[in-house]
């Protein structure tokens, strides 16, 4: 059985709406134990909210969520106590999320003291312990989030999400506010520290590149539908919007890129179409029956299925 098990979930922030808006529509994924899920695509496509459902940190509108076993799609904020230590996420630049008036001692203190009862000196070593293993040393403690550097605040929101020792981190954008040369030392931290307390990763980010060089696998998501799930998202993408996303971010000749971007035909209009395929408004290869009916995730090759009606 999966670790992870989502079906058909859907999230609109203002269900009255007519027509419905989502952030998320009809959703359903599974995380292994263990492996390294990419979420890519558009800024506003929904890649938070998916992650945050997941979490429970936001209610979906439909739709159903299995963590290692258990149906937690009903669980309140206090049935979800005892799980939340075992769940975590990552933001992007901690900075934004971190109180800059407490110090990252008081920062790494606050979930331990939520989840327990031992001495002050015992929780003192955990949290240097904790430090050490993503790079930082016990002088940080005493430091407030504006004396780190973004690198350094990128650990210690990593050593937020790890000090309650959890089984599965949503890493929401977890190196896109860092520079090129940090970006790669957190990747790496992120891949070793997965290994060293057996985590399963949700890793998303709008950065393809990041996503290439640690994910087992990749969804692609694009206005809150998950169009492509790929072994590797640079190679054998069959999905129009895909290709496009990759065309747009991988080459590094600007003259190249902006070529490849007339794989995306113009569109304001970002709204879910309300019949067909969700990329029918900017696909090059929208036929009548993607204007009449979505397409559905089908199985293409190993580990990798496509929701699109004209790509074989
Ligand atoms: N708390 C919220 N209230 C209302 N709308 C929201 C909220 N959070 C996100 N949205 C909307 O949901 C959509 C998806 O947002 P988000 O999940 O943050 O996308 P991403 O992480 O891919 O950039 C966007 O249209 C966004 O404006
Ligand atoms: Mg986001």
């Amino acid at each position: 059985m999966a670790f992870i098990e989502i079906k058909n979930l859907y999230k609109s922030y203002k269900p009255q709406a007519k027509p419905v808006v989502y952030a998320v529509r009809d959703v359903s994924l599974a995380i292994k134990r263990g492996e390294i899920l990419g979420l890519v695509g558009e800024s506003g496509c929904g890649k938070s909210t998916l992650g945050k459902l997941i979490l429970k940190l936001e209610q979906p509108t439909q739709g159903s969520i299995m963590f290692d076993g258990e149906d937690i799609t009903g669980y309140s904020f206090n049935a979800m106590r005892a799980l939340r230590q075992r769940m975590q996420m990552v933001f992007q630049g901690s900075a934004q999320t971190f109180n800059p008036s407490y110090t990252l001692r008081q920062i790494l203190r606050e979930p331990l003291d939520n989840y327990h009862d031992e001495r002050d000196d015992e929780k003192e070593t955990w949290m240097v312990d904790m430090l050490r293993k993503v790079g930082l040393d016990e002088t940080y403690l005493s430091r407030y989030p504006h004396e780190m550097s973004g690198g350094q605040r990128q650990r210690g929101g990593i050593a937020r999400a790890l000090i309650l020792n959890p089984e599965f981190v949503v890493c929401d954008e977890a190196v896109s506010s860092v520079d090129y040369a940090i970006k790669n030392t957190i990747l790496k931290l992120l891949v070793s520290l997965k290994k060293d307390f057996s985590l399963t990763y949700l890793f998303i980010s709008h950065d393809i590149a990041a996503v290439n060089r640690i994910c087992d696998r990749t969804a692609v998501m694009y206005l809150g539908n998950i169009v492509e799930i790929l072994p590797s998202v640079t190679s054998g993408a069959v999905h129009p919007y895909t290709q496009a996303l990759l065309a747009a971010t991988l080459p590094l000749d600007p003259r190249e890129r902006k070529a490849n971007l007339v794989r995306f035909r113009e569109n304001e209009d970002m709204r879910i179409p309300e019949q067909g395929c969700v990329f029918q408004n900017r696909c090059l290869y929208t036929m009548p029956l993607c204007q009449e009916v979505r397409p559905l995730l089908e199985q293409k090759g190993v580990g990798h299925f496509a929701a699109c009606h004209c790509c074989t």
